[in-house]
């Protein structure tokens, strides 16, 4: 495989779900996307847009009703890479605890790799350094019901990061959590991905999504917008069109600029660099 290849490739996937008693629903229609070894992108849209369903294709929870999502090269329609696929992109969904299975923290995070067969002593090292990479080595032997919502969070990562993944894919991650949990998270993704894990996350926070490279909208199963942040919210229109908002930085700036028609537009899109600008602007 050629180093350019890319790490996800979704090519014109469908979704229709039959609901009992209920006709057929398209949740997604021919969407394409691609997401690069490393990238950190934000994936946004409104209520009922096909967000999840498309986080469950990338790591074969679903699979296409047409149309193929690649991973690493491995079509998730082949029953014999579907094992690798989930070791490969690891998920981490919106409540905590209902991604636990086992009674203690450390068992917790065995048992993904545990079930692969990995020799007993390579176990031991996945799961402490899993568990170190989360910060939560020191409260292994805790039963994961006792723990904080961001901490069981952060198990569920090390459960994830003890398959050795090349991405991780966060369906609304941070959404049960409270400030101080939430920044923990992010501190802790932030390092993670600073050593290389390439990360996939879907937010309603406009915030969230502006901390990332790209953003990509999906609007009626298919992607709408697919641009990095400044240029993102630059085309401040269209993002209302899709029912979403704008960052702090980029709402801010939008109405300076109404006000004071002589500031450099559009100023920067995030809430530092927007300071600086603003401390540096002589009318
Ligand atoms: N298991 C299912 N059976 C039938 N329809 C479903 C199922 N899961 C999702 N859908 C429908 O598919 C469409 C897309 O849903 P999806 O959950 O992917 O959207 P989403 O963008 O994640 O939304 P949200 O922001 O609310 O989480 C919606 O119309 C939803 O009602
Ligand atoms: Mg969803």
């Amino acid at each position: 495989m050629s180093a350019d290849t890319p790490l996800i490739r979704v090519v014109g996937l469908t979704h229709t779900y039959h609901p009992e008693g209920a006709p057929p629903l398209e949740a997604l229609r021919g969407l394409d996307m691609q997401v690069c070894a490393g990238e950190r992108v934000a994936l946004v849209g409104a209520n009922g847009s096909g967000k999840s369903t498309l986080a469950r294709h990338l790591n074969a929870l679903l699979l296409p009703t047409s149309g193929d999502v690649w991973i690493d090269g491995l079509n998730t329609r082949d029953a014999a890479h579907r094992r690798h696929i989930r070791a490969l992109v690891g998920m981490v969904f919106q409540i905590p605890i209902d991604q636990i299975v086992a009674t203690v923290v450390e068992e917790d995070v065995a048992f993904g790799p545990e079930n692969l067969g990995v020799p007993r002593a390579e176990l031991r090292e996945r799961v402490r350094e899993s568990l170190e990479r989360v910060g939560m080595w020191e409260l292994r032997q805790r039963p994961p019901h006792l723990l904080s919502p961001g901490q069981q969070q952060r198990v569920a990562i090390a459960a994830a990061l003890a398959m050795r993944p090349r991405c991780l894919v966060l369906d609304e991650a941070t959404a049960m959590l409270d400030p101080q949990g939430r920044r923990e998270l992010w501190d802790r993704l932030d390092r993670l991905h600073a050593d290389g894990l390439t990360l996939l996350y879907i937010t309603h926070d406009m915030d969230d999504a502006a901390r990332a490279e790209r953003i990509i909208a999906l609007h009626q199963g298919r992607v709408a917008l697919d641009a990095p942040p400044a240029r993102f919210f630059g085309n401040a229109e269209q993002v209302e069109r899709l029912g979403l908002g704008l960052s702090t930085a980029a709402e801010l700036a939008r109405r300076l600029s109404r006000r004071f028609p002589t500031l450099p537009a559009p100023l920067t899109q995030d809430a530092a660099g927007l300071a600086q600008a603003l401390l540096e602007w002589r009318p």
